[in-house]
Protein backbone atom coordinates (compact mmCIF):
# COMPACT_ATOMS: atom_id res chain seq x y z
CA UNK A 1 0.00 0.00 0.00
CA UNK A 2 1.29 3.65 -0.75
CA UNK A 3 -0.48 6.31 0.75
CA UNK A 4 2.19 8.84 -1.37
CA UNK A 5 -0.01 10.99 -3.74
CA UNK A 6 -2.71 11.46 -1.72
CA UNK A 7 -0.43 13.47 0.63
CA UNK A 8 1.65 15.19 -1.98
CA UNK A 9 1.11 19.01 -3.18
CA UNK A 10 -0.98 20.03 -6.08
CA UNK A 11 -0.97 23.61 -7.87
CA UNK A 12 -4.14 24.48 -9.80
CA UNK A 13 -3.20 25.61 -13.14
CA UNK A 14 -4.71 28.74 -13.94
CA UNK A 15 -3.93 30.73 -10.28
CA UNK A 16 -0.28 28.57 -9.66
CA UNK A 17 -2.41 28.24 -6.30
CA UNK A 18 -0.25 24.98 -4.37
CA UNK A 19 -1.89 22.85 -1.55
CA UNK A 20 -0.20 21.12 0.48
CA UNK A 21 -1.96 17.81 -0.22
CA UNK A 22 -4.88 15.93 -2.01
CA UNK A 23 -6.79 15.99 1.00
CA UNK A 24 -10.24 18.35 1.07
CA UNK A 25 -12.13 18.55 4.09
CA UNK A 26 -15.59 18.17 1.79
CA UNK A 27 -18.66 21.14 2.82
CA UNK A 28 -20.58 19.46 5.75
CA UNK A 29 -24.10 21.63 7.23
CA UNK A 30 -23.05 21.80 10.57
CA UNK A 31 -25.77 23.62 12.07
CA UNK A 32 -23.35 25.93 14.37
CA UNK A 33 -23.61 29.64 12.81
CA UNK A 34 -25.68 31.80 15.13
CA UNK A 35 -29.19 32.41 14.06
CA UNK A 36 -28.57 35.66 12.13
CA UNK A 37 -25.78 33.27 9.70
CA UNK A 38 -22.88 35.22 11.68
CA UNK A 39 -19.63 32.78 12.67
CA UNK A 40 -19.86 31.34 16.25
CA UNK A 41 -17.19 29.92 17.82
CA UNK A 42 -18.07 26.43 17.11
CA UNK A 43 -18.01 26.81 13.47
CA UNK A 44 -14.62 28.36 13.80
CA UNK A 45 -13.10 25.59 16.21
CA UNK A 46 -14.19 22.75 13.70
CA UNK A 47 -12.93 24.23 10.89
CA UNK A 48 -9.90 24.98 12.25
CA UNK A 49 -9.07 22.29 14.02
CA UNK A 50 -9.80 20.13 10.41
CA UNK A 51 -6.77 23.06 8.91
CA UNK A 52 -4.62 22.11 12.06
CA UNK A 53 -5.03 18.14 11.10
CA UNK A 54 -3.22 18.72 7.82
CA UNK A 55 -6.21 19.44 5.27
CA UNK A 56 -4.95 20.73 2.17
CA UNK A 57 -7.84 22.51 1.23
CA UNK A 58 -10.73 23.31 3.94
CA UNK A 59 -14.18 24.14 2.80
CA UNK A 60 -17.50 25.48 4.80
CA UNK A 61 -20.73 24.31 4.99
CA UNK A 62 -23.09 25.27 2.06
CA UNK A 63 -23.71 29.16 2.97
CA UNK A 64 -26.16 31.28 2.34
CA UNK A 65 -26.02 33.73 -0.57
CA UNK A 66 -29.65 35.43 0.08
CA UNK A 67 -31.66 35.61 3.16
CA UNK A 68 -33.95 33.74 1.30
CA UNK A 69 -31.87 30.88 0.04
CA UNK A 70 -31.12 29.49 3.64
CA UNK A 71 -31.38 25.81 4.12
CA UNK A 72 -31.36 25.12 8.08
CA UNK A 73 -30.83 26.11 11.26
CA UNK A 74 -27.70 27.86 12.31
CA UNK A 75 -26.52 27.76 8.75
CA UNK A 76 -23.10 30.49 7.72
CA UNK A 77 -24.44 33.12 5.65
CA UNK A 78 -22.37 35.79 3.00
CA UNK A 79 -25.32 37.57 2.21
CA UNK A 80 -24.21 40.99 3.94
CA UNK A 81 -21.39 42.68 4.65
CA UNK A 82 -21.88 42.85 8.09
CA UNK A 83 -21.04 39.36 8.10
CA UNK A 84 -17.30 40.22 7.17
CA UNK A 85 -15.63 40.02 10.49
CA UNK A 86 -16.84 36.45 11.19
CA UNK A 87 -15.78 35.39 7.57
CA UNK A 88 -12.19 37.47 8.29
CA UNK A 89 -11.90 35.14 11.18
CA UNK A 90 -12.48 32.14 9.68
CA UNK A 91 -10.08 32.79 6.42
CA UNK A 92 -7.36 33.89 8.52
CA UNK A 93 -7.60 30.92 11.12
CA UNK A 94 -7.73 28.25 8.32
CA UNK A 95 -4.69 29.95 6.75
CA UNK A 96 -2.81 30.16 9.58
CA UNK A 97 -3.93 26.53 10.19
CA UNK A 98 -1.75 25.99 6.66
CA UNK A 99 -4.85 25.35 4.65
CA UNK A 100 -6.38 26.43 1.33
CA UNK A 101 -9.68 27.49 2.15
CA UNK A 102 -13.02 27.69 0.45
CA UNK A 103 -16.44 28.58 1.04
CA UNK A 104 -19.71 26.60 -0.81
CA UNK A 105 -21.84 29.00 -2.09
CA UNK A 106 -25.14 28.26 -2.45
CA UNK A 107 -29.13 28.48 -2.38
CA UNK A 108 -31.58 26.11 -1.35
CA UNK A 109 -34.34 26.75 -3.80
CA UNK A 110 -37.07 25.36 -2.71
CA UNK A 111 -35.23 23.33 0.21
CA UNK A 112 -35.15 26.66 1.62
CA UNK A 113 -38.13 26.29 4.15
CA UNK A 114 -40.11 29.48 4.84
CA UNK A 115 -40.06 28.84 8.34
CA UNK A 116 -36.43 29.48 8.29
CA UNK A 117 -37.09 32.35 5.11
CA UNK A 118 -40.43 33.73 6.16
CA UNK A 119 -41.34 33.43 2.47
CA UNK A 120 -42.87 30.66 0.48
CA UNK A 121 -39.87 28.82 -1.75
CA UNK A 122 -38.81 29.34 -5.22
CA UNK A 123 -37.36 27.19 -7.59
CA UNK A 124 -37.13 26.92 -11.75
CA UNK A 125 -40.97 25.65 -11.85
CA UNK A 126 -43.72 25.29 -9.19
CA UNK A 127 -43.13 21.28 -8.95
CA UNK A 128 -44.09 18.65 -6.60
CA UNK A 129 -42.16 16.22 -4.79
CA UNK A 130 -43.12 13.05 -2.85
CA UNK A 131 -40.59 14.21 -0.11
CA UNK A 132 -41.20 14.66 3.69
CA UNK A 133 -41.51 18.22 4.63
CA UNK A 134 -41.56 19.27 1.01
CA UNK A 135 -42.95 22.68 0.71
CA UNK A 136 -44.12 23.62 -2.50
CA UNK A 137 -42.30 26.48 -4.40
CA UNK A 138 -43.42 28.92 -6.86
CA UNK A 139 -41.63 29.27 -10.36
CA UNK A 140 -38.65 31.96 -10.04
CA UNK A 141 -39.82 35.51 -11.91
CA UNK A 142 -36.75 36.28 -14.27
CA UNK A 143 -36.52 38.92 -11.49
CA UNK A 144 -35.51 36.33 -8.78
CA UNK A 145 -32.98 34.62 -11.45
CA UNK A 146 -31.03 37.69 -11.85
CA UNK A 147 -31.14 39.00 -8.24
CA UNK A 148 -29.98 35.29 -7.34
CA UNK A 149 -27.26 35.24 -9.99
CA UNK A 150 -25.99 38.80 -8.52
CA UNK A 151 -26.00 37.50 -5.04
CA UNK A 152 -23.97 34.45 -6.02
CA UNK A 153 -21.51 37.03 -7.45
CA UNK A 154 -21.81 39.85 -4.11
CA UNK A 155 -21.10 36.57 -2.10
CA UNK A 156 -18.20 35.36 -3.94
CA UNK A 157 -16.29 38.89 -3.88
CA UNK A 158 -17.38 39.11 0.01
CA UNK A 159 -15.85 35.87 0.57
CA UNK A 160 -12.76 37.05 -1.45
CA UNK A 161 -12.35 40.70 0.54
CA UNK A 162 -12.72 38.27 3.60
CA UNK A 163 -9.37 36.58 2.97
CA UNK A 164 -10.32 32.83 1.48
CA UNK A 165 -9.08 31.71 -1.21
CA UNK A 166 -11.49 30.87 -3.22
CA UNK A 167 -15.43 29.57 -3.46
CA UNK A 168 -16.87 26.56 -4.39
CA UNK A 169 -20.35 26.76 -5.70
CA UNK A 170 -22.67 24.39 -4.87
CA UNK A 171 -24.58 22.74 -7.96
CA UNK A 172 -24.98 19.35 -6.09
CA UNK A 173 -27.24 17.57 -4.48
CA UNK A 174 -30.92 19.10 -5.41
CA UNK A 175 -30.75 22.97 -4.35
CA UNK A 176 -31.73 25.41 -6.49
CA UNK A 177 -29.09 25.10 -8.87
CA UNK A 178 -29.90 21.62 -9.52
CA UNK A 179 -33.35 22.54 -9.46
CA UNK A 180 -32.51 24.55 -12.84
CA UNK A 181 -30.30 21.89 -14.25
CA UNK A 182 -33.05 18.83 -13.36
CA UNK A 183 -36.28 18.01 -16.08
CA UNK A 184 -38.41 17.16 -12.99
CA UNK A 185 -37.99 20.49 -11.39
CA UNK A 186 -37.40 22.50 -13.93
CA UNK A 187 -40.41 22.37 -16.89
CA UNK A 188 -39.95 26.53 -18.15
CA UNK A 189 -40.17 27.09 -21.77
CA UNK A 190 -38.23 30.53 -21.36
CA UNK A 191 -34.56 30.73 -21.83
CA UNK A 192 -34.07 29.25 -18.44
CA UNK A 193 -35.85 25.70 -19.58
CA UNK A 194 -36.28 23.57 -22.29
CA UNK A 195 -32.63 22.25 -23.49
CA UNK A 196 -29.83 21.24 -21.47
CA UNK A 197 -27.99 24.43 -23.09
CA UNK A 198 -30.87 26.33 -21.42
CA UNK A 199 -31.14 24.85 -18.30
CA UNK A 200 -28.02 24.96 -17.85
CA UNK A 201 -27.65 28.56 -17.94
CA UNK A 202 -28.53 28.92 -14.39
CA UNK A 203 -25.08 27.60 -13.57
CA UNK A 204 -23.02 29.10 -16.26
CA UNK A 205 -24.29 32.52 -15.42
CA UNK A 206 -23.36 32.08 -11.92
CA UNK A 207 -20.01 31.15 -13.29
CA UNK A 208 -19.34 34.05 -15.01
CA UNK A 209 -20.61 36.76 -12.85
CA UNK A 210 -18.83 35.31 -10.09
CA UNK A 211 -15.44 35.66 -11.83
CA UNK A 212 -16.06 38.79 -12.98
CA UNK A 213 -16.73 40.40 -9.19
CA UNK A 214 -13.49 38.29 -7.61
CA UNK A 215 -9.70 38.78 -8.45
CA UNK A 216 -8.00 37.36 -10.70
CA UNK A 217 -6.05 34.64 -8.30
CA UNK A 218 -9.28 33.57 -6.53
CA UNK A 219 -10.45 29.74 -7.33
CA UNK A 220 -14.05 28.96 -8.73
CA UNK A 221 -15.22 25.87 -8.36
CA UNK A 222 -18.35 23.81 -9.30
CA UNK A 223 -19.20 21.45 -7.57
CA UNK A 224 -21.86 18.49 -8.73
CA UNK A 225 -23.98 15.62 -8.79
CA UNK A 226 -23.81 12.88 -11.71
CA UNK A 227 -27.05 11.72 -11.58
CA UNK A 228 -30.04 13.09 -9.17
CA UNK A 229 -32.97 10.81 -10.27
CA UNK A 230 -35.90 12.59 -8.41
CA UNK A 231 -35.59 15.59 -10.23
CA UNK A 232 -34.51 14.65 -13.74
CA UNK A 233 -30.45 14.80 -14.08
CA UNK A 234 -29.00 12.32 -15.30
CA UNK A 235 -25.75 11.11 -16.58
CA UNK A 236 -25.28 12.46 -19.72
CA UNK A 237 -26.54 15.61 -18.78
CA UNK A 238 -23.94 16.21 -15.90
CA UNK A 239 -21.47 14.66 -18.33
CA UNK A 240 -21.99 17.51 -20.70
CA UNK A 241 -22.18 19.97 -18.35
CA UNK A 242 -19.02 19.51 -17.12
CA UNK A 243 -17.52 19.66 -20.23
CA UNK A 244 -18.96 22.94 -20.68
CA UNK A 245 -18.17 24.66 -17.43
CA UNK A 246 -14.32 23.23 -17.82
CA UNK A 247 -14.44 25.38 -21.17
CA UNK A 248 -15.75 28.33 -19.30
CA UNK A 249 -12.40 28.14 -17.47
CA UNK A 250 -13.88 26.68 -14.01
CA UNK A 251 -10.88 26.18 -11.67
CA UNK A 252 -11.81 23.10 -10.90
CA UNK A 253 -14.68 20.65 -11.14
CA UNK A 254 -15.97 18.47 -7.75
CA UNK A 255 -17.89 15.82 -8.14
CA UNK A 256 -20.23 14.23 -5.43
CA UNK A 257 -20.40 10.78 -5.50
CA UNK A 258 -21.93 9.34 -2.46
CA UNK A 259 -19.93 6.49 -3.29
CA UNK A 260 -16.88 6.19 -5.43
CA UNK A 261 -16.85 2.59 -5.91
CA UNK A 262 -19.77 2.22 -7.76
CA UNK A 263 -20.74 2.57 -11.46
CA UNK A 264 -23.04 5.01 -12.58
CA UNK A 265 -27.09 3.98 -11.93
CA UNK A 266 -27.51 4.54 -15.49
CA UNK A 267 -24.93 1.69 -15.90
CA UNK A 268 -25.05 -0.65 -13.47
CA UNK A 269 -22.63 -2.90 -15.33
CA UNK A 270 -19.65 -0.76 -16.42
CA UNK A 271 -16.28 -1.00 -14.95
CA UNK A 272 -15.66 2.26 -15.02
CA UNK A 273 -16.47 4.13 -11.84
CA UNK A 274 -18.39 7.20 -11.68
CA UNK A 275 -14.77 9.62 -11.03
CA UNK A 276 -13.96 7.64 -14.40
CA UNK A 277 -16.64 8.67 -16.43
CA UNK A 278 -16.12 12.36 -15.58
CA UNK A 279 -12.73 12.20 -15.77
CA UNK A 280 -12.97 11.10 -19.20
CA UNK A 281 -15.97 13.44 -20.73
CA UNK A 282 -13.72 16.69 -19.18
CA UNK A 283 -10.32 15.47 -20.43
CA UNK A 284 -6.74 15.78 -18.71
CA UNK A 285 -6.58 19.36 -18.10
CA UNK A 286 -9.32 20.45 -15.53
CA UNK A 287 -8.73 19.76 -11.41
CA UNK A 288 -11.20 17.36 -10.43
CA UNK A 289 -12.15 16.74 -6.83
CA UNK A 290 -14.25 13.77 -6.05
CA UNK A 291 -15.77 12.58 -3.43
CA UNK A 292 -18.05 9.69 -1.46
CA UNK A 293 -17.44 6.93 0.70
CA UNK A 294 -13.67 7.39 1.17
CA UNK A 295 -12.52 6.22 5.02
CA UNK A 296 -8.54 4.89 4.45
CA UNK A 297 -6.00 6.65 2.60
CA UNK A 298 -5.34 3.46 0.61
CA UNK A 299 -9.33 4.67 -0.58
CA UNK A 300 -8.18 7.77 -1.44
CA UNK A 301 -5.40 6.64 -3.54
CA UNK A 302 -7.92 4.32 -5.50
CA UNK A 303 -9.95 7.38 -6.10
CA UNK A 304 -6.63 9.61 -7.22
CA UNK A 305 -6.25 6.27 -9.87
CA UNK A 306 -9.64 6.79 -10.69
CA UNK A 307 -8.85 10.01 -12.40
CA UNK A 308 -9.33 12.57 -9.78
CA UNK A 309 -6.48 15.17 -8.78
CA UNK A 310 -7.76 15.58 -4.81
CA UNK A 311 -10.47 13.75 -3.01
CA UNK A 312 -12.98 14.70 -0.40
CA UNK A 313 -13.51 13.62 2.60
CA UNK A 314 -16.71 13.87 4.89
CA UNK A 315 -17.58 11.63 7.34
CA UNK A 316 -14.29 10.21 7.65
CA UNK A 317 -13.17 13.64 8.56
CA UNK A 318 -15.77 13.97 11.47
CA UNK A 319 -14.21 11.64 13.76
CA UNK A 320 -10.64 12.04 12.60
CA UNK A 321 -9.80 15.60 12.46
CA UNK A 322 -6.21 15.27 11.68
CA UNK A 323 -7.02 12.50 8.67
CA UNK A 324 -4.09 13.59 6.41
CA UNK A 325 -1.20 13.90 9.30
CA UNK A 326 -2.82 10.25 10.43
CA UNK A 327 -2.25 9.18 7.13
CA UNK A 328 1.38 9.81 6.95
CA UNK A 329 1.55 6.62 9.40
CA UNK A 330 1.39 3.44 7.53
CA UNK A 331 -0.53 1.38 9.88
CA UNK A 332 -3.51 4.23 10.17
CA UNK A 333 -6.66 3.03 10.76
CA UNK A 334 -9.49 5.71 11.18
CA UNK A 335 -12.06 5.47 13.63
CA UNK A 336 -15.26 4.85 12.61
CA UNK A 337 -18.37 5.31 13.88
CA UNK A 338 -20.26 4.57 16.03
CA UNK A 339 -18.36 7.70 17.67
CA UNK A 340 -18.87 8.34 21.43
CA UNK A 341 -20.34 11.96 22.27
CA UNK A 342 -17.13 12.26 24.17
CA UNK A 343 -14.79 11.48 21.09
CA UNK A 344 -16.83 14.22 18.73
CA UNK A 345 -16.66 16.86 21.69
CA UNK A 346 -12.43 15.79 21.60
CA UNK A 347 -12.45 16.24 18.02
CA UNK A 348 -14.35 19.68 18.07
CA UNK A 349 -17.70 19.05 17.45
CA UNK A 350 -20.05 21.69 19.23
CA UNK A 351 -23.05 20.73 20.91
CA UNK A 352 -25.01 21.36 18.01
CA UNK A 353 -23.04 19.45 15.62
CA UNK A 354 -23.48 16.56 18.09
CA UNK A 355 -27.22 17.04 17.62
CA UNK A 356 -27.23 16.89 14.07
CA UNK A 357 -24.89 13.86 13.84
CA UNK A 358 -27.25 12.04 16.51
CA UNK A 359 -29.66 12.06 13.94
CA UNK A 360 -27.62 9.85 11.38
CA UNK A 361 -28.30 6.51 11.81
CA UNK A 362 -25.16 4.69 13.62
CA UNK A 363 -22.98 7.78 13.82
CA UNK A 364 -23.46 8.53 17.66
CA UNK A 365 -23.44 5.84 20.43
CA UNK A 366 -26.48 7.80 22.07
CA UNK A 367 -28.08 8.41 18.55
CA UNK A 368 -30.35 7.14 16.20
C1 LIG B 1 -23.08 16.04 8.30
C2 LIG B 1 -22.97 16.23 6.80
C3 LIG B 1 -23.30 17.47 6.24
C4 LIG B 1 -23.15 17.66 4.86
N1 LIG B 1 -23.38 18.93 4.35
C5 LIG B 1 -23.08 19.19 3.05
C6 LIG B 1 -23.09 20.52 2.56
O1 LIG B 1 -23.33 21.50 3.27
N2 LIG B 1 -22.79 20.70 1.25
C7 LIG B 1 -22.47 19.65 0.42
O2 LIG B 1 -22.20 19.86 -0.77
N3 LIG B 1 -22.45 18.38 0.88
C8 LIG B 1 -22.70 18.14 2.17
N4 LIG B 1 -22.58 16.85 2.65
C9 LIG B 1 -22.12 15.78 1.75
C10 LIG B 1 -20.62 15.57 1.88
O3 LIG B 1 -19.89 16.71 1.44
C11 LIG B 1 -20.13 14.33 1.10
O4 LIG B 1 -20.33 14.54 -0.28
C12 LIG B 1 -20.86 13.04 1.49
O5 LIG B 1 -20.96 12.94 2.90
C13 LIG B 1 -20.13 11.81 0.96
O6 LIG B 1 -18.78 11.81 1.37
P1 LIG B 1 -18.25 10.88 2.57
O7 LIG B 1 -18.52 9.48 2.18
O8 LIG B 1 -16.77 11.20 2.68
O9 LIG B 1 -19.01 11.26 3.82
C14 LIG B 1 -22.75 16.61 4.02
C15 LIG B 1 -22.44 15.37 4.60
C16 LIG B 1 -22.52 15.17 5.96
C17 LIG B 1 -22.13 13.83 6.54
Amino acid sequence: MTTQKILSPYTFPRTGITVPNRAVLAAMTNKQSHADGSLSEDELSWLSARAAGGFGIVTTCAAHVSPDGQGWEGELGVFDDALLPGLTRLADALRSGGAVSLVQIFHGGVRAPSRLTGQQPFSASAFKLDAEGFEAPREATVEDIERTISAFAAAARRCAEAGFDGVEIHGAHGYLITQFLGTVSNTRTDEWGGSLENRARFVRRILTATREATPDDFLIGVRFSPEVSDQGVELDDALTLATWLAADGVDFLHVSNWDSFKPPEKHPDSEKLLTTWIREAIGPETPLIATGGVWTPAEAEQVLEHGADLVGLARAAIGNASWPREAARADWEPARPPYTPEHLRDAALGEAMLEYMRRWPGFVTDGR
